[in-house]
C-alpha cells in the first residue's frame, strides 16, 4: 500500500515535481496505518477539545459530522461545509505561496493537505497534515463571523498586491511585499493559528494551531510560563515568531467581530504605510512569497 504519510507519499512528490498546486484527495491510497493515525489523534484529543476549545469549534465539528474513526472524504466535508458559509476545502499538494494562499481564502477555498502525519509519531509534525488543517481548521469555517473574518484577510492581501505593483521601482516593490507579508503573516499566526479567545469569563481557544496539539491544547490554558496578552496590533505585526516549540506569547481577542474589525485597522495601516518596516525576524518571506504578490493578477 502506498499510503499518503506526511512526507513519504509519492502521489504528492510526483504532484510537487509536475508543479501540480491543486490536486485531488486520492482516498484510495490511505493505508490502514493512515487511518490509524487519524483515529489515534481523534480520539486522545476530543476530551480536551471540550475543555479548552471555543463552543463555535465545537458546534463546527458537530456540524460537519467527521468521523473520529476513519480519515473523512474531503468532498463530504464539503456537503456539509457549503451551505453554511460558502467555504470549502480544497486539495493541495503542499505549499502554497503567499498571495495565492490568501486568495483562495477571499474566494472562501480553503488550502486543505491531504497526508496524515506518521501514526508512530504523532505528536511531531514536519508540516502541516490532514489533522491539522481538517481537524484543526476547517470546523471554524463553518461559523459565519469567522468565515467572513477569513475573507477579508483575502481582501487585505489584494489591497496590498495593488499598492505593492504601483511602486514604479523592482527593488521598492519587493522590499515593501516583505515588510507586508512578515506583518499579514505574524497577524494570521497571532489569530488563526494561534489566537486565544475570551469566552464567560474564560479563556478559550480558537488557533488551529492549538486546538490540532494534544499537548499544546492545555500548556497555552494552563502554563505559568506562557504570557497571554489582550491582543495589540503594533506588538502582533512586529513580534516574531518560532514555529518548533510551543508558543510561549500568545493573544487574546474578544470575539470574533473583534478579530474582524482589527483586519480592517490592518487595512487602515497598510493604506498609510505603517507596515512598511515592519520588525525584522522570523517568519523568513520566501521569494516565492514575494513574487507572488508582485505577479498577482489584479
Ligand atoms: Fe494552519
Amino acid at each position: 500500500m502506498e499510503g499518503l504519510t506526511t512526507t513519504k507519499a509519492p502521489f504528492i512528490e510526483k504532484a510537487q515535481a509536475s508543479g501540480q498546486r491543486f490536486i485531488h484527495q486520492p482516498y484510495e491510497l490511505y493505508s490502514e496505518e493512515n487511518h490509524f493515525a487519524w483515529a489515534s489523534l481523534y480520539a486522545r484529543i476530543q476530551a480536551r477539545w471540550l475543555r479548552h476549545a471555543t463552543p463555535k469549534f465545537l458546534e463546527g465539528v458537530a456540524k460537519l459530522n467527521l468521523d473520529p474513526r476513519r480519515i473523512p472524504k474531503i468532498e463530504e466535508i464539503n456537503k456539509f461545509l457549503s451551505p453554511l458559509t460558502g467555504f470549502s476545502a480544497k486539495p493541495v499538494s503542499g505549499y502554497i505561496p503567499a498571495f495565492i494562499f490568501f486568495d483562495c481564502l477571499r474566494n472562501r477555498d480553503f488550502p486543505t493537505t491531504v497526508t496524515i502525519r506518521d501514526s508512530s509519531k504523532l505528536d511531531y509534525l514536519p508540516e502541516p497534515d490532514m489533522f491539522h488543517d481538517v481537524a484543526g481548521h476547517v470546523p471554524m469555517h463553518t461559523d459565519k463571523a469567522f468565515a467572513d473574518t477569513l475573507v477579508r484577510f483575502g481582501e487585505f492581501a489584494l489591497s496590498a498586491a495593488l499598492i505593492i505593483q504601483d511602486l514604479k521601482d523592482k527593488e521598492e516593490q519587493a522590499n515593501r511585499a516583505r515588510s507586508i507579508i512578515r506583518a499579514l503573516a505574524r497577524f494570521f499566526w497571532f489569530t488563526v493559528e494561534f489566537g486565544l479567545m475570551r469566552s464567560e469569563g474564560d479563556i478559550k481557544v480558537y488557533g488551529s494551531g492549538l486546538l490540532s496539539s494534544y499537548g499544546e491544547i492545555v500548556h497555552c490554558i494552563e502554563s505559568p510560563e506562557v504570557q497571554r496578552y489582550p491582543i495589540q496590533l503594533e506588538w502582533v505585526v512586529n513580534q516574531h515568531f518560532e514555529i518548533h516549540h510551543y508558543q510561549p506569547l500568545l493573544f487574546i481577542v474578544d470575539s470574533f467581530d473583534h478579530l474582524f474589525s482589527l483586519i480592517d485597522e490592518l487595512e487602515r495601516w497598510l493604506k498609510d504605510g505603517r507596515l512598511n518596516n515592519v520588525a525584522p525576524g522570523e517568519p523568513s518571506v520566501s521569494e516565492a512569497d514575494v513574487e507572488s504578490f508582485l505577479t498577482a493578477k489584479i
